[in-house]
């Protein structure tokens, strides 16, 4: 199954709850935009491009379900929603990217019937999209590793943080694909163990070879020779640096120390052409992520503790990344990247 999709029959948005993972797997039917909203704060989906998505669903959604007999009262809940969704974390700027693009394309409707529609059938798209890039980032990274390969990553930037396949898991797959033996290290990801309880389920679903750490075990693991490339997702990318998981600047800074390559897989909506690295808000999360594990305490409850979601990682420890429209190497010059993807799209 997907992990985010339309349910034509129910009218709804259904998702994968990640928080249940790896213990139960649990498939959530949404009706409702605040509803969803609440999903995102709480990382029941989670990921940039499924985030991406379901801002697409949210807006598809708010469509079907508005009561607006008119095209302007329409467009109206429809911003409503909008600012629901966007209201829920500020680093993905796929999220962003996501809802504006389903409620653009929702303004072209002339009619209630029109608008609501389009506002699905661009969701769709979106989801169908998501795919194909995925498998497209994956071709062109599978290129990049050779077979006997290690790969380390972070966190989870696997088919759970997209619609399917994956970006920096989805190299993986391509590459297996093409019948290299690709073995794979994933980082727990403290605190919230998007690694150790998303990355390692959904690899071992595909037979993949994968072996859990700790992330304070990654400058070991890469000093010792272990390590052939890391390869991570982003939440945003920025002209001086890449947004992700909190953890992965430290990771760069290793793998260049002992000159492994650092790739970053992501699709291009997760570009951020108009910002710099000191515009971005890093999300700052509930600090009893750090004192519990799940309802264990693990820390007196009166110490203070300070929970960055991301992290942002210069441009000069970055050895490529990669995309649907191919591998990008450095310099990174922006300009030209933007110009070169505005002529493909025509
Ligand atoms: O807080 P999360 O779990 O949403 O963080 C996700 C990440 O940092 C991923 O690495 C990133 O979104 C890329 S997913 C392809």
């Amino acid at each position: 199954m997907r992990t985010i999709d339309w349910d034509d029959e129910d009218n709804s948005v259904v998702l994968i709850d990640q928080t249940k993972l790896p213990k139960e797997f649990t498939v959530l039917e949404f009706k409702d935009v605040s509803a969803i909203a609440e999903a995102i704060k709480d990382l029941k989906v989670r990921g940039a491009p499924a985030l991406g998505v379901v801002g697409g669903l949210g807006i598809a959604l708010a469509a079907q379900t508005s009561n607006a007999k008119g095209p302007k009262d329409l467009i109206e809940d429809l911003e409503r929603a909008a600012k629901i969704l966007r209201d829920t974390r500020p680093t993905a700027v796929n999220l962003f990217w996501g809802i504006d693009r389903a409620l653009n394309k929702a303004k072209t409707g002339r009619s209630v019937t029109q608008i609501k529609k389009i506002a699905l059938d661009e969701a769709k798209k979106m989801a169908d999209e998501d795919v194909q890039k995925c498998r497209d980032i994956g071709k062109h990274g599978a290129a990049l590793l050779k077979d006997g390969d290690v790969v380390l990553t972070h966190c989870n930037a696997g088919k759970m943080a997209c619609v399917d396949w994956g970006t920096a898991l989805g190299i993986v797959r391509s590459a297996i694909k093409d019948s290299k033996r690709i073995k794979v290290i994933a980082c727990e990801t403290r605190p919230l163990n998007q690694g150790s309880r998303i990355t390692t389920w959904e690899l071992l679903q595909d037979r993949i070879p994968v072996t859990l750490i700790t992330d304070s075990m990654i400058g070991h693991v890469i000093k010792t020779g272990e390590v052939d490339n890391v390869i991570v997702g982003a939440d945003r990318i920025v002209e001086d640096a890449i947004f992700n998981k909190i953890g992965t600047y430290t990771l760069s800074v290793v793998a260049k120390k002992h000159g492994v390559p650092f790739y970053v897989a992501a699709p291009s909506s997760t570009f951020d052409f108009d910002k710099r690295a000191s515009d971005i808000e890093i999300e700052e999360r509930d600090p009893s992520e750090l004192k519990y594990f799940g309802k264990e305490q693990i820390a007196p409850p009166e110490v203070k503790a300070y929970n960055p979601a991301f992290d942002a990682t210069p441009m000069e420890n970055v050895s490529a990344i990669i995309t649907e429209y191919g591998v990008l190497y450095p310099p990174f010059e922006f300009e030209e990247i933007l110009e070169s993807w505005q002529r493909r799209k025509g």
